[in-house]
């Protein structure tokens, strides 16, 4: 007999996000992904001057922050023809270099690590076998000290003297699958504390560059910051040695800290590369990072990071990359809250409708999935077909594009783990995979992206704006202009149309919207769905404590706030389990 369980809200992501599953014998077998709130972004911009969309759609997420702001300056300097100097576009590639290390590093330890990692055993870890165990496995952080250790054992014992867990309250810290050794914990809860001074540092490069962050100021034709080695106003020789002094500090705490945590307790869960497999499609226009104007074959510009080449790949199939076709993303509503003037059919993003049509039951309800629809997120499919994006999806491309560091870095863990490459398509390699991108993205911030910039100024290159195109009278009476950039999360496309100057229309087609999607018209389920409910193997084994659901939930990194473009605040009150 299948039991119904729904865990709502899913914490430790970002926005709202509610799974229903039926179980049965200690298995998943169905699962539904439902977005429970509604955002209309893409209506607010409507009618505006397109030079200021980026400030509204910026505010699609505070924690992508930064993402959507480049997107968009890039969608409609694609449709108005500007071209932004390099110095400008690397000042943006360190943008969204550095909060994508700091996201990823923020997303395994803030995140993800509590759903393996026990925080109430690391207050009976051993000090001195928690620096053994660093060394161990590898680790050369300098934090990895007895003096460290034993201060985080005493504040944890405090923690839990006080009877109030703060931040840690809510786990299911008595769960019989936390399988690390306390010292192991005790590790790992000292990374956890370094890696929250170690992304405050990482995202001020944002904040030097964009005046402020979250949400630091963008400008389409270039960047807002004017850099003059020799004025204290503008960017400045102290604030260019400070960004590198950062850059270096955030290589070695990927390198000698996350990458090293993250194989050792990838080993720990090694059943977990057999577990929450999702589709085995994957689509991507190149490494973290990477931006393109207009379709990325043909670009006008592109980002210094085009090293592995846009690609999509079918089945696994990694002898056979596909060519990247904008024209075949389309977005479906089938599941979702939203009707199509053409009915239930498959939409291109620069042909987009977002026509509320909610039908689902008033708040508080206990139980969505008995309609067809149950989600205010579309679905998105490439060719047809779900495709997962993000890091697991870039780096499966890259490795398929044969770029040597990321072939190296994953055949080293592969064989550390004794895994095999199709194994990736899980869980355990979702999260194995943002770490190995996290380190190439560390390394190429810190061995190219800079050190261009910084030789460009040397030579004297200090413009960062193309003034060109920046009154709308250079502009056409009408243009299209579509962009994408591959961040944190995955595939990022905003998509625009210009008209008499105003913005006539306007999409973005998301990472978590490419996951979290629900099922379409052909019953094609997505990601997120997929990974749990795909093969019926997925473990959950006390319904009161679903660990292993969010362990699979967690590692999509699931941005709930981006997936659907201002808060309804008459959100359900009825939670079954909150996680
Ligand atoms: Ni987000
Ligand atoms: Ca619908």
């Amino acid at each position: 007999m299948a039991e119904r369980l729904v865990i709502d809200p899913i914490t430790r992501i970002e926005g709202h996000l509610r799974i229903e599953l039926e179980t049965e014998g200690g298995k998943i077998t169905k699962a539904w992904s439902e977005t429970t709130q509604y955002r209309g972004l893409e209506e607010i911009v409507q009618g505006r001057d397109p030079r200021d969309v980026w400030a509204f759609v910026q505010r699609i997420c505070g924690v992508c922050t930064s993402v959507h702001a480049i997107a968009s300056i890039v969608a409609v300097e694609n449709a108005i023809g500007s071209n932004p100097p390099e110095q400008a576009r690397l000042i943006r590639d360190m943008v969204l270099g550095s909060q994508e290390v700091q996201d990823h590093v923020i997303h395994f330890y803030h995140l993800h690590a509590l759903d393996f990692v026990n925080v109430a055993s690391a207050a009976e870890g051993d000090p001195q076998a928690a620096v053994d165990f660093a060394k161990a496995i590898g680790s050369t952080w300098k934090g990895n000290t007895l003096e460290r250790m034993t201060e985080v054992r005493d504040t944890v014992q405090g923690i839990l003297d006080s009877g109030q867990l703060s931040i840690f309250t809510g786990g299911y810290w008595g769960h019989p699958d936390y399988r690390l050794p306390p010292e192991a914990n005790l590790m790992a809860v000292a990374h956890y504390l370094d890696a929250l001074e170690f992304q405050r540092s990482m995202i001020r490069i944002g904040t030097v560059f964009g005046g402020k962050n979250p949400h630091p100021n963008f400008l389409v034709g270039g960047m807002a910051c004017s850099i003059d080695p020799n004025h204290t106003e503008s960017i400045n020789q102290v604030q260019v040695d400070q960004i590198g002094v950062w850059i270096a500090e955030s290589l070695e705490f990927v390198k000698t800290c996350y990458v090293p945590d993250a194989l050792a307790i990838a080993g720990v869960y090694k059943d977990y590369f057999d577990i929450g497999a999702a589709q085995n499609n994957y689509l991507a226009v190149g490494m973290s990072g990477a931006t393109f104007a207009g379709d990325p074959a043909d670009s006008d510009f592109t980002s210094a990071h085009t090293e592995v080449k846009a690609g999509v790949i079918f089945d696994g199939d990694l002898n056979n990359i596909q060519p990247f076709d904008p024209n075949k993303i389309e977005e479906w509503v089938h599941s979702a809250w939203y009707s199509y003037e053409g009915g239930d059919i498959g939409l291109k993003p620069s042909e987009g409708e977002t026509t509320v049509a909610y039908t689902g039951p008033k708040p508080p309800y206990s139980w969505l999935a008995d309609s067809d629809e149950y989600t205010w997120c579309k679905a998105p499919r490439y060719d047809g077909r779900a495709v997962q994006v993000g890091p697991l999806a870039r780096v499966i491309l890259a490795y398929a594009r044969g770029h040597a560091r990321t072939v190296e870095i994953v055949d080293d863990a592969a064989k550390q783990l004794g895994i095999t490459l199709d194994q990736l398509n899980s869980t355990g390699g979702r999260i194995l995979a943002r770490a190995v991108e996290c380190l190439t993205s560390a390394e190429i911030l810190a061995e190219a992206t800079f050190p261009t910039f910084v030789s460009n100024l040397k030579g004297g290159d200090i413009d960062v704006f193309d003034t060109t195109r920046w009154e709308p009278s250079s502009w056409p009476s009408k243009a299209s202009g579509m962009s994408f950039v591959e961040v944190a999360r995955g595939n990022l496309s905003h998509w625009v149309t210009i008209e008499g100057g105003k913005v006539a229309r306007y999409q973005a087609v998301v990472p978590t919207t490419w996951l979290a999607g629900g099922r379409d018209a052909d019953g094609q389920q997505g990601p997120y769905e997929e990974s749990l409910a795909g093969n019926g193997e997925h473990p959950l084994v006390d319904p009161a404590q679903p660990l292993e659901p969010l362990r699979t939930i967690h590692s999509f990194d699931p941005c709930m706030s981006c997936a659907v473009h201002v808060l309804d605040p008459a959100g359900d009150e009825l939670k079954a389990v909150e996680s």
